[in-house]
């Protein structure tokens, strides 16, 4: 996976455009929040072929083995108030989905707020983290970790985790991976509101299924309804009918029937 790889028949005016590749790096997400702020342009891209130190969701750690993963961070100036940047991430999952689909062919599908997953299990997390005041936003930068060639997995994600690869049955390329989802970001960016999140429910695994909320104080069951613009899942709760607001910093997802 080489730069010159991604960015030949590339063709989007800024996603991109300057991709920052090391071998080895302790987390792209870190590394490119140094360089927003430091001045990188909107829609430079970090790229590491293994991280020493990936960061995962909710303090996790995100292992990224070199060689058959993809660990890239996009930088972001959006010209939105800090409350509207919840729908960078779900445009984010939906570029991603979008991107693996295209390339692989497989029926990829985005479990909320943003795994991509297909036959039930994860292919690929992301993380968001942004720069900004109340009242406005410097930069937001939008990690994205893919698994591509691998074909075993540590014990404790054993169960829940794929690659590409063994759900393809045959090699994906990762640098057509990255350009696909510089382009598709590219497009994404570019839709209204309302047909971003038309096009998110439309991928979402999530949405109309029953699922189990593990939330800080305690789990409970319900159906999920739908995602509203500052990126929340609502629950009808089967214990009392109601709807509830799920917030991804708070609690995990599942479905009934398993991890997606
Ligand atoms: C998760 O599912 O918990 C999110 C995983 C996010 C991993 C990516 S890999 C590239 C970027 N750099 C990081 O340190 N984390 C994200």
């Amino acid at each position: 996976m080489t730069r010159e790889q991604i960015q030949s028949g590339l063709g989007t005016q800024w996603a991109g455009q300057d991709i920052v590749y090391f071998k080895e790096i302790d987390s792209t997400n870190r590394y490119a929040k140094k360089l927003a702020g430091q001045g990188a342009a909107h829609g430079t891209m970090v790229l590491a072929d293994t991280q020493t130190a990936g960061r995962g969701r909710r303090g996790h750690s995100w292992i990224s083995p070199a060689g058959s993963s993809i660990s890239m961070t996009l930088i972001l100036r959006p010209d939105v108030p800090p409350a509207q940047v919840a729908k960078i991430s779900l445009l984010t999952a939906l570029a991603t989905a979008n991107a693996i689909r295209r390339v692989t062919g497989l029926d990829v599908r985005i479990k909320w707020p943003n795994d991509i997953v297909a036959g039930g299990r994860k292919v690929c997390g992301m993380l968001m983290e942004m720069d900004a005041t109340p009242e406005k936003v410097a930069s937001v930068v939008a990690g994205v970790g893919i698994n591509v060639h691998q074909t075993q997995f540590p014990e404790e994600i054993a169960h829940s985790a794929s690659s590409l690869d063994l759900l393809a049955g045959r090699r994906i390329s990762r640098a057509d991976i990255v350009r696909a989802f510089l382009q598709e970001f590219e497009q994404a960016w570019v839709l209204g509101d309302e047909a971003m999140m038309r096009a998110y429910c439309a991928r979402s695994a999530t949405i109309g299924q029953r699922v189990q909320v593990i939330g800080l104080n305690g789990t409970y069951t319900g159906t999920a309804e739908g995602v509203t613009d500052s990126g929340s899942l609502l629950v009808r709760a089967d214990e009392d009918g109601g709807v509830r607001e799920v917030l991804a910093a708070d609690v995990s997802v599942r479905g009934i029937m398993g991890y997606a």
